[in-house]
């Protein structure tokens, strides 16, 4: 048997690390979804928020991935779900980036009270940039759904992101 390798992070925060590689990369792919939902009406500023959010996204993984390999976890990628353009409406498709925003929020509070259960201060340290960042994203993606349900007219609305079109 060979000797098991000695790394940084305690296994089971690996472990759950390792599946948020995947609802990140899920996340991108829903958010480029919701930017060509976006897209397919002229809306070409809400998709470039959208875009821009997908691409946070994967930043996260990698963020993520980079993370596991510095601490000597091998990283492997896994399926992830598809994601349809077909919104009932732009509140809709915000609604939903919100929910999974809430629920990343509860994915990374989960790690956090095991990274402490184990004594994994490394893991612990790490996921604090996390749990900062999702503040930051479910507060953003309030404002966003509190827009579109104001009943605005969507194209006045793009006045209104701040994001490059
Ligand atoms: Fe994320
Ligand atoms: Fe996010």
């Amino acid at each position: 048997m060979p000797k098991a390798v000695q790394t940084m992070i305690s296994s089971k925060l690996a472990q759950k690390l390792q599946e948020q590689v995947g609802h990140e990369l899920g996340a991108h792919q829903q958010y480029l979804a919701i930017g060509t939902y976006f897209a397919q009406q002229n809306l070409d500023k809400w998709a470039a928020l959208f875009y821009q959010q997908a691409a946070e996204e994967k930043e996260h993984a990698m963020k993520i991935v980079r993370f596991l390999t510095d601490v000597g976890e091998v990283v492997h990628f896994p399926a992830i779900p598809a994601a349809s353009t077909g919104f009932k409406s732009a509140a809709d498709a915000v609604a939903q980036a919100l929910k999974w925003e809430r629920t990343v929020t509860e994915q990374f509070q989960t790690m956090a009270k095991i990274a402490l259960a184990e004594g994994d201060y490394v893991g612990f340290q790490f996921l604090q940039w996390f749990l900062e960042e999702q503040v930051e994203e479910v507060s953003s993606m309030e404002k966003y759904l509190a827009l579109v349900e104001s009943g605005i007219n969507l194209f006045q609305a793009e006045a209104l992101l701040e994001v490059e079109a």
